[in-house]
């Protein structure tokens, strides 16, 4: 039997390879999704979850150095020649957006450096059935890029800001350019983007006590700022003192803003939404530690390096990139693909357990 399922590991953060396991019978094909849609077996998991949201790391550099992203002393790169190149990474994405993933995110590292974005986005806006492709970005290159990024067809723009105060900034990402992303996020107002949503990784001791400077911007600009509870990865130094909880952080907005209004959510929302009255945007809380969202978890990840990675919070991956190189088939790449999906855990493991786990740091898996 041919073996096109990836053979090498990665020696830097030694993450468990899987074999694509059995193969999918043929009645399995199509799931129906709410009794009407079909949706794609080969995406559906064992607990009736449908992945229609997929997120390819377009690479593992970053222009910033993010201290709950990466740790002090960098990462080991993979060798250029083992990350995904553009035509591989536009068959992936045709390949899942056949299988119904109606929604991309971009991540990386920083995928606003990678010199081919705009054509990558400008292709798969060709792709029949893709409604949204989103970008996840830190805003450096942003107030430049945006006018490429519109044309090609971008609709969602995430920003990472974690400080309102310049030197805060700089301390948090070890490097400058404060301002340079508020220009990306005025820009990407200006260009009508809505929501412009604004992701602030809130870390006990260094930005909660800007937690409600952030809900002040709200005030006077479109945005929705999401406060994230902060995420143990490899390296980047987590412990439980550090995070602040989404209840803490709901209490201290309620205290200036008692009337701060919960707005409905969608079915697979990963932020808990509210609003001030009168305040023109509103913020989110991305609850991943204190109260997970597994259960209606739509989302898949690729890495830069072609791993498919079913859960943010697992270290199982395959890599899809030999199974391409290895001339694999559509029909055998989706049964590795469906194997993925079907090990899928019904939830990740306790914040304790995942701090002691071994993953990739977050500058390796992609935003
Ligand atoms: N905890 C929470 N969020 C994180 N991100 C990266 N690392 C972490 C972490 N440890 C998120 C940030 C950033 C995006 C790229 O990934 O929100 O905006
Ligand atoms: Fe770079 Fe984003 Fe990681 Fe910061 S969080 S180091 S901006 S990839």
């Amino acid at each position: 039997q041919r073996r096109w399922f990836a053979s090498a590991t990665r020696e830097e953060n030694s993450v468990e390879l899987e074999s694509p396991g059995p193969a999918v019978p043929e009645d399995r094909r199509l799931a129906f999704k709410d009794d009407v849609l079909p949706f794609s077996a080969f995406l559906t998991d064992n607990f009736g979850r449908r992945h229609n949201y997929l997120r390819i790391s377009l690479t593992e550099k970053c222009n910033l150095r993010c201290q709950y992203c990466m740790p002090e002393e960098g990462v080991k790169l993979t060798p250029r020649s083992q990350l995904l190149t553009t035509k591989e990474v536009l068959t992936l994405a045709r390949l899942f957006v056949q299988e119904g993933v109606d929604k991309i995110r971009l991540t990386g590292g920083e995928p606003l450096i990678r010199p081919d974005v705009l054509d990558i986005i400008a292709e798969m806006r060709k792709l029949e059935g893709l409604k949204t492709i989103a970008v996840t970005t830190n805003g450096m290159n942003l107030s430049r890029l945006l006018p490429g990024l519109k044309d090609a067809g971008l609709d969602l723009l995430n920003i990472s800001l974690d400080s309102l105060v310049p030197a805060k900034f700089e301390f948090i990402v070890r490097r400058k350019g404060f301002h340079k992303v508020m220009e990306g996020i005025e820009k990407a107002i200006e260009m009508g983007y809505r929501p412009v949503k604004v992701n602030c990784v809130v870390m006990r001791g260094l930005n909660e006590d800007e937690i409600l400077d952030f809900v002040s911007l709200t005030e006077t600009k479109p945005l929705d700022v999401r406060f994230i509870e902060y995420m143990p990865f490899d390296g980047n130094r987590w412990n439980f003192k550090k995070m602040v909880s989404y209840q803490e952080m709901l209490d201290r907005i309620r205290q200036q803003w008692p009337n701060l209004e919960s707005l409905p959510g969608g079915k697979a929302d990963t932020a808990k939404s509210f609003k001030v009255p009168g305040f023109q945007g509103q913020l989110g809380f991305i609850t991943s530690m204190s109260e997970n969202f597994c259960g209606s978890c739509n989302r898949l990840r690729i890495t830069a390096d072609g791993n498919l990675k079913v859960c943010l919070f697992g270290n199982s991956e395959v890599s899809l990139r030999d199974s391409l190189r290895s001339g694999a088939s559509h029909e055998e790449l989706l049964q590795v693909i469906c194997a993925a999906v079907g090990r899928k855990k019904q939830q990740h493991a306790g914040m304790f357990s995942i701090s002691q786990m071994k993953n990739r740091p977050m500058i390796l898996i992609g935003g």
